[in-house]
Protein backbone atom coordinates (compact mmCIF):
# COMPACT_ATOMS: atom_id res chain seq x y z
CA UNK A 1 0.00 0.00 0.00
CA UNK A 2 1.11 3.36 -0.92
CA UNK A 3 1.82 6.19 1.70
CA UNK A 4 -0.63 8.26 -0.22
CA UNK A 5 -3.52 5.13 -0.23
CA UNK A 6 -2.70 4.71 3.94
CA UNK A 7 -3.24 8.23 4.84
CA UNK A 8 -6.50 8.40 2.42
CA UNK A 9 -7.99 5.54 4.12
CA UNK A 10 -6.93 6.55 7.84
CA UNK A 11 -8.49 9.95 7.23
CA UNK A 12 -12.00 7.91 5.63
CA UNK A 13 -11.68 5.65 8.72
CA UNK A 14 -11.85 8.58 10.82
CA UNK A 15 -15.07 9.96 9.19
CA UNK A 16 -16.43 6.19 9.38
CA UNK A 17 -16.99 6.79 5.22
CA UNK A 18 -17.59 4.47 2.86
CA UNK A 19 -15.34 6.20 0.17
CA UNK A 20 -16.53 5.60 -4.00
CA UNK A 21 -14.48 4.14 -6.32
CA UNK A 22 -15.43 6.79 -8.76
CA UNK A 23 -17.03 9.77 -7.79
CA UNK A 24 -19.02 12.18 -10.46
CA UNK A 25 -20.21 15.76 -10.22
CA UNK A 26 -22.34 18.38 -11.61
CA UNK A 27 -21.20 21.50 -10.39
CA UNK A 28 -24.40 23.51 -11.33
CA UNK A 29 -24.84 26.98 -9.67
CA UNK A 30 -22.21 29.11 -10.87
CA UNK A 31 -24.90 31.99 -11.73
CA UNK A 32 -27.34 31.60 -9.48
CA UNK A 33 -24.40 32.00 -6.86
CA UNK A 34 -23.00 35.01 -8.38
CA UNK A 35 -26.47 36.59 -9.09
CA UNK A 36 -27.66 36.27 -5.58
CA UNK A 37 -24.17 38.27 -4.48
CA UNK A 38 -24.86 41.32 -7.63
CA UNK A 39 -22.15 39.57 -9.40
CA UNK A 40 -21.44 38.56 -13.12
CA UNK A 41 -22.02 35.09 -14.10
CA UNK A 42 -18.12 34.90 -14.83
CA UNK A 43 -17.54 35.23 -11.53
CA UNK A 44 -19.48 32.09 -10.54
CA UNK A 45 -17.29 30.43 -12.86
CA UNK A 46 -14.49 31.71 -11.34
CA UNK A 47 -15.32 30.87 -8.22
CA UNK A 48 -16.98 27.31 -9.33
CA UNK A 49 -12.83 26.44 -10.55
CA UNK A 50 -11.92 27.46 -7.25
CA UNK A 51 -14.37 24.57 -5.76
CA UNK A 52 -13.06 22.31 -8.59
CA UNK A 53 -9.49 22.43 -6.81
CA UNK A 54 -11.21 22.26 -3.52
CA UNK A 55 -12.84 18.71 -4.61
CA UNK A 56 -9.28 17.22 -6.59
CA UNK A 57 -7.95 17.93 -3.13
CA UNK A 58 -10.19 16.20 -1.47
CA UNK A 59 -10.50 13.19 -3.34
CA UNK A 60 -7.00 12.42 -3.32
CA UNK A 61 -7.08 12.86 0.94
CA UNK A 62 -10.17 10.81 0.82
CA UNK A 63 -8.67 8.31 -1.85
CA UNK A 64 -11.62 8.27 -4.18
CA UNK A 65 -9.75 6.44 -7.73
CA UNK A 66 -11.61 8.53 -10.27
CA UNK A 67 -13.71 11.21 -10.26
CA UNK A 68 -15.52 13.08 -13.29
CA UNK A 69 -16.85 16.48 -13.13
CA UNK A 70 -19.02 18.18 -15.67
CA UNK A 71 -17.34 21.32 -17.02
CA UNK A 72 -19.03 22.21 -20.47
CA UNK A 73 -22.21 20.65 -21.85
CA UNK A 74 -23.12 19.87 -25.46
CA UNK A 75 -26.55 22.07 -24.82
CA UNK A 76 -24.21 24.72 -22.95
CA UNK A 77 -24.04 26.07 -26.76
CA UNK A 78 -26.87 27.58 -26.53
CA UNK A 79 -25.68 30.01 -23.78
CA UNK A 80 -24.63 33.64 -24.83
CA UNK A 81 -21.25 33.43 -26.82
CA UNK A 82 -19.31 35.73 -24.19
CA UNK A 83 -20.32 33.24 -21.76
CA UNK A 84 -19.61 29.64 -23.97
CA UNK A 85 -16.20 31.75 -24.69
CA UNK A 86 -15.38 32.85 -21.34
CA UNK A 87 -15.89 28.51 -20.28
CA UNK A 88 -13.78 27.72 -23.21
CA UNK A 89 -10.66 30.41 -21.69
CA UNK A 90 -11.73 28.50 -18.48
CA UNK A 91 -10.28 25.19 -19.21
CA UNK A 92 -7.43 27.08 -21.34
CA UNK A 93 -6.75 28.73 -17.74
CA UNK A 94 -7.53 26.09 -15.55
CA UNK A 95 -4.69 23.73 -17.55
CA UNK A 96 -2.35 26.20 -17.70
CA UNK A 97 -1.90 27.52 -14.40
CA UNK A 98 -2.81 23.88 -12.64
CA UNK A 99 -1.05 21.31 -14.60
CA UNK A 100 2.40 21.47 -12.37
CA UNK A 101 0.01 20.65 -9.35
CA UNK A 102 -1.73 17.97 -11.24
CA UNK A 103 1.62 16.81 -12.12
CA UNK A 104 2.90 16.82 -8.12
CA UNK A 105 0.07 15.12 -7.33
CA UNK A 106 0.66 12.38 -9.82
CA UNK A 107 -3.06 13.01 -10.95
CA UNK A 108 -4.19 11.65 -13.84
CA UNK A 109 -6.42 13.76 -16.92
CA UNK A 110 -9.02 12.23 -19.51
CA UNK A 111 -11.20 14.60 -21.30
CA UNK A 112 -14.56 13.44 -22.39
CA UNK A 113 -16.88 14.97 -24.46
CA UNK A 114 -17.07 15.83 -28.78
CA UNK A 115 -13.78 17.07 -30.24
CA UNK A 116 -16.45 18.34 -32.97
CA UNK A 117 -16.58 22.09 -32.95
CA UNK A 118 -13.64 22.39 -31.09
CA UNK A 119 -11.05 24.84 -32.01
CA UNK A 120 -7.41 23.48 -32.87
CA UNK A 121 -5.88 25.01 -29.96
CA UNK A 122 -8.22 23.72 -28.01
CA UNK A 123 -7.80 20.16 -28.96
CA UNK A 124 -4.18 20.56 -28.52
CA UNK A 125 -4.39 21.37 -25.24
CA UNK A 126 -6.50 18.24 -24.39
CA UNK A 127 -3.73 16.19 -26.05
CA UNK A 128 -1.32 17.66 -24.27
CA UNK A 129 -2.68 17.54 -20.65
CA UNK A 130 -3.53 13.75 -21.24
CA UNK A 131 -0.13 13.29 -22.72
CA UNK A 132 1.52 14.85 -19.61
CA UNK A 133 -0.03 13.06 -17.16
CA UNK A 134 -0.85 9.79 -18.89
CA UNK A 135 1.89 7.72 -17.02
CA UNK A 136 0.25 9.14 -13.45
CA UNK A 137 -1.09 6.60 -11.14
CA UNK A 138 -3.06 8.33 -8.83
CA UNK A 139 -6.73 9.72 -8.85
CA UNK A 140 -7.78 9.92 -12.18
CA UNK A 141 -9.66 13.07 -13.31
CA UNK A 142 -11.99 13.06 -15.95
CA UNK A 143 -13.04 16.19 -16.86
CA UNK A 144 -16.90 16.02 -19.14
CA UNK A 145 -15.99 19.29 -21.67
CA UNK A 146 -18.40 19.80 -24.80
CA UNK A 147 -20.20 16.13 -23.46
CA UNK A 148 -23.59 15.14 -23.67
CA UNK A 149 -24.79 11.26 -22.85
CA UNK A 150 -27.03 11.00 -25.69
CA UNK A 151 -24.48 11.88 -28.28
CA UNK A 152 -21.68 9.69 -26.29
CA UNK A 153 -24.19 6.66 -27.00
CA UNK A 154 -25.14 7.29 -30.83
CA UNK A 155 -21.43 8.00 -31.31
CA UNK A 156 -20.45 4.76 -29.51
CA UNK A 157 -23.49 2.72 -31.84
CA UNK A 158 -21.69 4.50 -34.82
CA UNK A 159 -18.41 3.34 -34.17
CA UNK A 160 -19.39 -0.35 -33.67
CA UNK A 161 -21.33 -0.26 -36.86
CA UNK A 162 -18.20 0.81 -38.71
CA UNK A 163 -16.56 -2.25 -37.40
CA UNK A 164 -19.37 -4.57 -38.61
CA UNK A 165 -19.70 -2.74 -41.64
CA UNK A 166 -15.72 -2.98 -41.91
CA UNK A 167 -16.21 -7.10 -41.31
CA UNK A 168 -14.01 -6.37 -37.88
CA UNK A 169 -16.97 -7.30 -35.39
CA UNK A 170 -20.38 -9.48 -35.97
CA UNK A 171 -23.61 -7.80 -34.97
CA UNK A 172 -23.91 -10.54 -32.40
CA UNK A 173 -20.74 -9.26 -30.84
CA UNK A 174 -21.95 -6.67 -29.39
CA UNK A 175 -22.91 -6.81 -26.28
CA UNK A 176 -22.76 -4.38 -22.77
CA UNK A 177 -18.90 -4.78 -22.69
CA UNK A 178 -18.05 -4.13 -26.45
CA UNK A 179 -20.60 -1.19 -25.93
CA UNK A 180 -18.62 0.27 -22.82
CA UNK A 181 -15.04 -0.20 -24.63
CA UNK A 182 -16.89 2.31 -27.57
CA UNK A 183 -17.61 4.56 -24.87
CA UNK A 184 -15.42 8.00 -23.96
CA UNK A 185 -15.45 6.47 -20.18
CA UNK A 186 -13.44 3.22 -21.71
CA UNK A 187 -11.93 1.34 -18.99
CA UNK A 188 -13.55 3.75 -16.19
CA UNK A 189 -15.62 1.68 -13.96
CA UNK A 190 -19.05 3.19 -13.72
CA UNK A 191 -19.94 5.97 -10.76
CA UNK A 192 -21.07 4.81 -7.90
CA UNK A 193 -22.04 8.27 -7.02
CA UNK A 194 -23.14 11.08 -8.47
CA UNK A 195 -23.56 14.35 -6.77
CA UNK A 196 -25.46 17.65 -8.42
CA UNK A 197 -25.69 20.72 -6.60
CA UNK A 198 -27.40 23.55 -6.23
CA UNK A 199 -30.86 21.88 -5.71
CA UNK A 200 -31.60 20.49 -9.08
CA UNK A 201 -32.59 16.75 -9.66
CA UNK A 202 -32.08 16.04 -12.97
CA UNK A 203 -29.37 14.05 -15.05
CA UNK A 204 -29.45 16.99 -17.62
CA UNK A 205 -27.65 14.08 -20.36
CA UNK A 206 -24.61 13.24 -17.66
CA UNK A 207 -23.53 9.94 -17.84
CA UNK A 208 -26.52 7.90 -19.27
CA UNK A 209 -25.30 4.54 -19.62
CA UNK A 210 -22.95 4.41 -16.73
CA UNK A 211 -24.93 6.29 -14.19
CA UNK A 212 -27.85 3.64 -14.66
CA UNK A 213 -26.80 2.13 -10.83
CA UNK A 214 -25.20 5.16 -9.65
CA UNK A 215 -26.12 6.68 -5.95
CA UNK A 216 -27.64 10.17 -6.29
CA UNK A 217 -27.22 12.84 -3.85
CA UNK A 218 -28.62 16.30 -4.63
CA UNK A 219 -26.68 19.08 -2.51
CA UNK A 220 -28.41 22.26 -2.11
CA UNK A 221 -25.80 24.71 -2.10
CA UNK A 222 -24.38 26.48 -5.39
CA UNK A 223 -21.54 24.87 -7.08
CA UNK A 224 -19.02 27.83 -5.28
CA UNK A 225 -19.75 26.71 -2.26
CA UNK A 226 -18.68 23.21 -2.40
CA UNK A 227 -15.86 22.25 0.23
CA UNK A 228 -15.14 19.83 2.98
CA UNK A 229 -18.36 20.13 4.92
CA UNK A 230 -20.54 19.43 1.44
CA UNK A 231 -18.44 16.26 0.37
CA UNK A 232 -18.23 14.96 3.70
CA UNK A 233 -22.63 15.64 4.00
CA UNK A 234 -22.67 13.82 0.77
CA UNK A 235 -20.54 10.86 1.52
CA UNK A 236 -22.21 10.68 4.76
CA UNK A 237 -25.61 10.19 2.83
CA UNK A 238 -23.70 7.19 0.44
CA UNK A 239 -22.84 5.42 3.48
CA UNK A 240 -25.63 4.91 4.62
CA UNK A 241 -27.46 3.59 1.31
CA UNK A 242 -28.04 -0.03 0.37
CA UNK A 243 -26.73 -0.78 -3.17
CA UNK A 244 -28.96 -3.83 -4.77
CA UNK A 245 -27.64 -3.17 -8.37
CA UNK A 246 -31.68 -4.81 -9.88
CA UNK A 247 -31.16 -8.02 -6.91
CA UNK A 248 -32.47 -8.46 -3.29
CA UNK A 249 -29.78 -8.95 -1.58
CA UNK A 250 -28.33 -6.36 -0.11
CA UNK A 251 -24.74 -5.02 -0.73
CA UNK A 252 -23.22 -2.23 0.95
CA UNK A 253 -21.26 0.70 -1.47
C1 LIG B 1 -22.91 25.38 -13.93
O1 LIG B 1 -23.39 26.56 -13.39
C2 LIG B 1 -21.56 25.52 -14.41
C3 LIG B 1 -21.15 25.49 -15.73
C4 LIG B 1 -22.03 25.24 -16.87
C5 LIG B 1 -19.76 25.71 -16.06
C6 LIG B 1 -18.90 24.94 -15.14
C7 LIG B 1 -17.55 25.43 -15.00
C8 LIG B 1 -16.86 25.34 -13.83
C9 LIG B 1 -17.41 24.85 -12.55
C10 LIG B 1 -15.47 25.71 -13.77
C11 LIG B 1 -14.56 24.59 -14.13
C12 LIG B 1 -14.43 24.58 -15.56
C13 LIG B 1 -13.39 24.12 -16.27
C14 LIG B 1 -13.51 24.25 -17.73
C15 LIG B 1 -12.17 23.52 -15.68
P1 LIG B 1 -24.50 27.36 -14.19
O2 LIG B 1 -23.82 28.38 -15.04
O3 LIG B 1 -25.35 26.39 -14.94
O4 LIG B 1 -25.28 28.03 -13.02
P2 LIG B 1 -26.83 28.41 -12.99
O5 LIG B 1 -27.59 27.15 -13.21
O6 LIG B 1 -27.00 28.99 -11.62
O7 LIG B 1 -27.06 29.42 -14.08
Amino acid sequence: MSMETAIAEKAADRAGLRIPAHLAVIMDGNGRWAKARGKQRTEGHLEGVKALRRLISLCIRYGVEHVTVFSFSSENWSRPRDEVNFIFGLLHRFVASDLATLLHNNVRVRIIGSRDGLDDGLRRLIDDVEVKTALNTGLELIVAFNYGGKSEIVEASRRLAQAVAAGRMKPEDIDEATFERALYTSGVPDPDLIIRTSGEQRFSNFLLWQGAYSELVFIEENWPDFGEETFLRALEEYSGRKRRFGGIETRSP
